[in-house]
């Protein structure tokens, strides 16, 4: 087999760059190990920024998106009881973020994909990558008991953090930045209707907590919980009740409740792998670099990656030169860097740290009074919320 550019992994980034690909009449092979049913309904965050909606409009992907996206104008950021709104578009020039679920635009992607006649090789098993420096790289994997390989112009490492793409490149090429947090978030989906039409971020004594949303049907909700919390003591009384003490206000607004139809623990770290390329292998994603869930800024800054490699790939193999592709690291590490810091910094203000002393504690609860009142410290906020910061895309 042959293929222009071979691509590791169906999550939003393989998908979408093999969909823009194609719309640039550059034909890739997706390789994937999970099943379609299961990539199609793994649940992670589901905020998309300005730049992200107008790609996946752009690119023809937007349909569902359209009718089922939820546009938020503001959210709110809520402390010592008190709710204080941040004026999104006011603060952006009228700019906002849809509430979509990942898992919504990967089920949207593979379908444009299919019917385009694209090729997604679900269930792969053993791909390994090999002469990534040469002309032509090769992917070995194994479909259906019997090993394949294809033979590429180039390749696309679209596999998340734990995939194989990164773990290829020869140690002491890739330099690594990582910091861990001392806790995750324990998240639900419940079937309840919203009881607020914009997100609450929660800052409370216990620990941070998030209300979101799905759908008018479906509420999201995450709780700050330990690293190694163990689901199983969570029952939904206890859920529910934690919820309810984090999500106090004064105005007396409350959750409404409702069956709790999925439970997650997700872990939070923030990584950077540098350079995202190596030979004719280039990192997009997840398998380049991670953010804490705090602003949603994971899928984002994967479709940043995405829309600078496709363009890269297409110049390279439409014969107008590699210098976008020579540049696709140093491009994308200044979008990466800035949602790196932006998840950083309200990761660091909204969660409670265990060893932090009063001191530090009365650091983030001045920054948010900051936050809330200043019209400056509130745009910039809102410019890296909404992606509209310098070097966000
Ligand atoms: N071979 C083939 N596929 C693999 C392999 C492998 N060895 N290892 C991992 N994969 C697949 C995973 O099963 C997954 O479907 O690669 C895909 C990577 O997808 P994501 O983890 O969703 O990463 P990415 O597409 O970069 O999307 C980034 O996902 O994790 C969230 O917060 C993150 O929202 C961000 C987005
Ligand atoms: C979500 O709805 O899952 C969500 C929203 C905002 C975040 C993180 C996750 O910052």
């Amino acid at each position: 087999m042959h293929t222009q550019v071979g691509i590791i992994g169906a999550g939003p980034s393989g998908l979408l760059l093999s969909h823009l690909l194609h719309l640039n009449g550059i034909e890739s092979i997706v390789l994937e190990n999970r099943s379609r049913q299961y990539v199609e309904e793994r649940i992670r965050a589901g905020v998309l920024e300005q730049g992200t909606v107008d790609l996946l409009n752009d690119s023809g992907v937007g349909a569902r998106m359209q009718k089922h996206g939820m546009v938020h104008r503001g959210l709110d950021l809520l402390f010592e009881g008190k709710r204080h709104r941040i004026d999104l578009g006011e603060l952006t020039g009228g700019k906002a973020v849809v509430v979509y679920g990942q898992h919504e635009v990967v089920k949207d992607l593979i379908q444009a994909r299919l019917d385009a006649g694209g090729q997604i090789l679900f269930e792969v098993g053993d791909v390994s990558l090999h002469d990534l420096t040469a002309a032509q790289p090769r992917i070995r994997f194994v479909k259906d008991g019997v090993a394949e390989e294809i033979v590429c112009d180039y390749i696309a490492g679209c596999d998340g953090f734990h995939g194989v793409s990164r773990a290829a490149i020869p140690s002491g090429v890739i330099r690594e930045f990582e910091r861990t947090y001392p806790f995750a978030w324990l998240g639900i989906l419940a079937q309840a209707a919203p009881a607020a039409d914009e997100l609450i971020y929660a800052h409370h004594e216990r620990g941070f907590s998030l209300f979101s949303m799905r759908s008018p049907q479906i509420t999201r909700l995450y709780l700050q919980c330990a690293p190694d919390e163990d689901l199983a003591a969570w029952s939904d009384d206890r859920i529910w009740n934690e919820l309810h003490t984090r999500l106090e206000t004064d105005d007396g607004w409350k959750l409404n409740e409702g069956p709790i139809i999925q439970k997650s623990i997700t872990p939070m770290r923030s990584f950077v792998a540098e350079p995202m390329q190596y030979g004719r292998m280039f990192l997009a994603g997840d398998a380049a670099h991670i953010v804490p869930p705090t602003g949603a800024k994971g899928m984002n800054s994967a479709v940043a990656d995405v829309k600078v490699l496709a363009r890269g790939l297409t110049a390279a193999l439409r014969d107008q030169g590699t210098d976008l592709l020579d540049a696709y690291s140093t491009t994308c590490l200044k979008h990466v860097w800035r949602k790196q810091h932006f998840s950083w910094w309200m990761t660091s203000m909204m969660h409670r740290f265990a060893d932090n002393t009063a001191f530090q504690d009365h650091m983030q609860l001045s920054e948010l009074n900051y936050l809330v009142r200043s019209r400056a410290a509130a745009t910039m906020f809102a410019e890296n919320y909404v992606g509209a910061s310098v070097d966000s895309q």
